[in-house]
């Protein structure tokens, strides 16, 4: 997969070269490459940002600069996807973390919060497709934090990213509930002792009471995600 980072702070994806993704990066799995915006400025001072029309605080992002990287990163390529993380998008979720993980070419503009020209969109509707997604209901000095976030969720959702494919299967939000709890060994550690099902050897009992802690702290800490019935 080819990811294109359009951002003010490239510094922001460093740490992209470490841990899982950089060994991604390293063995041709990941092709990222991080932009920064200024790049497509041609100004003295790299303006990428200016006043809102209609008034009102705050700075919005021009237009102009961002057509141009747009223009850049979707050359040659069919139809991108292009994400912009914004707290007025769509919840992400696993869910789109699955869907944006089948894609070949996904495209990371990161915005201040204050916006970037709601034309933008527009344009880049005609290179591709366009998602506004938000990590949650809180805001962000901007998007790159949020592009980090997303593009760690879709990677290692990509055949032979995570070493063992297992460990994907288990995790929370892959069947809608949250995961269970895990121990290692000791089994007694400062006077707290591993559940006895867990060391009993039993299979299917560890399996159903694996289900049961699932469902038990989904329905405490996450009721939202459970239907009517659950
Ligand atoms: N930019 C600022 N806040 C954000 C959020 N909550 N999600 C995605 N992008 C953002």
């Amino acid at each position: 997969m080819r990811i294109d980072i359009v951002t003010i702070f490239p510094a922001f994806f460093d740490v992209l070269e470490v841990s899982l993704l950089g060994r991604a990066r390293a063995t041709g799995l990941l092709d990222v490459r991080v932009h920064d915006l200024r790049d497509w400025t041609h100004d003295r001072h790299r303006t990428v940002d200016d006043t809102p029309y209609g008034g009102g605080a705050g700075m919005v992002m021009k237009p102009e600069p961002w057509g141009e990287a747009l223009d850049a990163v979707a050359a040659g390529d069919a139809r991108p996807t292009m994400v912009f993380p914004s707290p007025a998008g769509e919840v992400f979720t696993q869910a789109t973390a699955r869907q944006l993980s089948t894609r070949e070419h996904l495209v990371f503009g990161c915005g201040r919060y204050e916006g970037i020209d709601e034309r933008v969109f527009d344009y880049a509707a005609e290179l591709g497709e366009v998602r506004l997604l938000s990590l949650g209901d809180y805001v962000l000095n901007g998007g790159e934090v949020a592009a980090m976030a997303m593009v760690e969720a879709v990677a290692r959702l990509i055949p032979g990213v995570v070493g063992n494919p297992d460990s994907l299967v288990e995790e929370s939000h892959e069947d809608g509930l949250l995961e269970y709890p895990s121990y290692t060994k000791p089994s007694l550690w400062r006077d707290r002792a591993v559940p006895p099902i867990l060391l009993s050897g039993n299979h299917g009992a560890v399996d159903a009471w694996r289900r049961g802690q699932q469902e038990e702290r989904t329905r405490a800490r996450r009721p939202d995600l459970l239907g009517p019935d659950d």
